[in-house]
């Protein structure tokens, strides 16, 4: 694993720009981008910067999946994908097919399973074993979850599935989430770290603390990127 940790003032300009390139590089390359949008509070920004710099990206072949989402309707506060649409998706115009939204509205079982079959398929048609992202951005908890792996939850255990619905305690609540295991296949994983987070947090992630969560993420043939707030 390639990994690499910038430290910047300019966070959300510098994020929005990373993506960007990001994503003219790959459809260079390989005539796609697919990309795993992150949910929560720090990305938001970011998403509405690029936004409003991402003008001539062709969104059409842009593949925008979901590493985690509640299990709310689309249109709920808490719901990833309403954040997401609210800051990039309906500014920037992205076409519905392009999109690819965890239902959280159903049974959480149920959207899992769809979301993962719909991965597998599009792997399949790539001649992939596993569907492969281009970039999966994740954020950090304050407890050292990514994505919706939080501490002590089944999901962290899952190591056949590649989308998991998890039960998580200290929330009471379901998530979906994107397992180890399909965050690992990425090419390449950028971490949004706010300004918020606590140092001392950022350090032991940095050490590579194995009683977080997020130490786990580590792309086996792929490059991590961190990109934290000062
Ligand atoms: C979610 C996210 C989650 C988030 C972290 C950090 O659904 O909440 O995917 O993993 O990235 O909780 O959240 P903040 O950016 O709000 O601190």
């Amino acid at each position: 694993m390639n990994r690499e940790i910038n430290r910047t003032t300019n966070f959300v300009a510098d994020a929005a720009d990373f993506i960007l390139e990001q994503a003219h590089k790959t459809i260079g390359e390989r005539n796609e981008f697919r990309i795993a949008l992150s949910g929560g509070n720090t990305p938001a920004p970011v998403y509405a910067r690029l936004a409003t710099i991402a003008h001539d990206l062709p969104w059409e072949l842009v593949h925008i999946t979901f590493g985690d989402e509640r299990c709310v309707p689309p249109d709920d506060q808490q719901s990833n994908f309403r954040m997401a649409r609210e800051t990039l998706l309906a500014p920037a115009a992205v076409p519905e097919k392009s999109i690819m939204r965890m239902r959280g509205e159903i049974d959480p079982q149920i959207a899992a399973q769809e979301y993962q079959d719909h991965l597998d398929l599009m792997a399949t048609q790539r001649g992939e074993p596993i569907y492969r992202h281009d970039l999966i951005l994740l954020g950090l908890g304050d407890d050292g979850h990514t994505a919706s792996l939080f501490p002590g939850t089944a999901a962290l255990e899952e190591i056949t599935r590649r989308v998991a619905a998890n039960f998580v305690p200290k929330l009471n609540a379901w998530r979906l989430t994107f397992t180890f295991s399909l965050i690992n296949h990425a090419r390449h994983i950028l971490f949004l770290v706010g300004v918020s987070k606590s140092p001392e947090l950022i350090e032991r992630v940095l050490e590579g603390d194995q009683q977080l969560p997020v130490a786990r993420v580590n792309p086996t043939a792929g490059e991590l990127t961190w990109m934290i707030e000062e």
